[in-house]
């Protein structure tokens, strides 16, 4: 049986790594999805990968660090829906700046994609989801909204603030019928951890990655798909008494 029939589901950072797999995996589960991502060319790809397999899916291209893109992106996704019921905001970026090298530029950026996208989107998606009589709303968090990480200020800050604004809306739209949870994934297999650990080979990429492994009990990098399925069930009916949620990801990372 599948976990999302029919369902109207609006994923944001959609063409790559975490949000792709959502894409796909929400599809296969009866979703009709609305990829949005900044990225045309990748989420035309995915899309249509979707679609190759019998999924439904349409991309709707957006740069989430404009607050008026965010807007439009659920309302276009709300048109080409007819409605919305599950919203995913997985956009969000890191910083590894210290304060010794404080950039109020990028801490502007960081705090802009991570939290205020996922602010506008889901305000935007209100609205449809109270005329569907309720839904669910997934926030992408991290680790690093549980814990510290010391080379990473403006990336803890934007994801705490992340779990502070899943645990308002949860509250505040419980009497709507609107679940709020949100996913805190460990170091995942993607581009943008990539990125973090650096593009390095040999003994010194080795090194980073046994750095970035050494607090996870696991001792292993997450698949995308195994976020993908954290936010499925939450998404889903499945998790119809649960609200509030900060559900790690991560290995056994923040139990250590
Ligand atoms: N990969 C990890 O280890 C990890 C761990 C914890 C949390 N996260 C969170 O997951 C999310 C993305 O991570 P990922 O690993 O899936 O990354 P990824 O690099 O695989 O994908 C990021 C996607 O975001 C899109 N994007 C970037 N800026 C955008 C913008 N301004 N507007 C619209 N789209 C934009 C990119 O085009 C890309 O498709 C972030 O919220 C991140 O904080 C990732």
């Amino acid at each position: 049986m599948s976990r999302l029939p029919g369902k109207a589901c609006l994923i944001t950072a959609a063409a790559s790594g975490i949000g792709r797999a959502g894409c796909e995996l929400f599809a296969r589960e009866g979703a009709r999805v609305v990829a949005v991502d900044c990225d045309a060319a990748r989420l035309h790809y995915v899309v249509a990968g979707i679609r190759a397999t019998g999924g439904e899916a349409r991309g709707v291209v957006a740069d989430l660090l404009d607050p008026a893109a965010c807007q439009r992106a659920a309302q276009e996704a709300a048109s080409l829906l007819g409605g919305i019921d599950v919203v995913w905001n997985h956009a969000g970026m890191s910083s590894t700046r210290t304060l010794d090298a404080l950039d109020l530029d990028d801490y502007g950026r960081c705090m802009d994609l991570n939290v205020r996208s996922a602010m506008v989107v889901t305000a935007a998606a209100l609205p449809y989801l109270r005329r569907q009589g309720g839904g669910s709303v997934v926030l992408t968090a991290s680790v690093a909204g549980l814990i510290g990480l010391p080379e990473s200020p403006a990336y803890n800050a934007a994801k705490a603030a992340v779990l502070g604004l899943m645990r308002s809306l949860a509250i505040r739209h419980a009497r709507d019928g609107i679940r709020v949870n949100a996913v805190c994934p460990g170091p995942i297999d993607t581009p943008m951890l990539q990125g973090y650990l650096g593009t390095s080979e040999g003994d010194e990429g080795k090194a980073r990655l046994r750095r970035a492994l050494a607090p996870v009990p696991m001792r292993r990098l997450g698949r995308p798909e195994e976020v993908a399925h954290a936010a499925l069930w939450l998404a889903s009916g499945d998790a119809s008494y649960v609200t509030g949620v900060a559900l790690p990801v991560d290995g056994g990372y923040v139990a250590g």
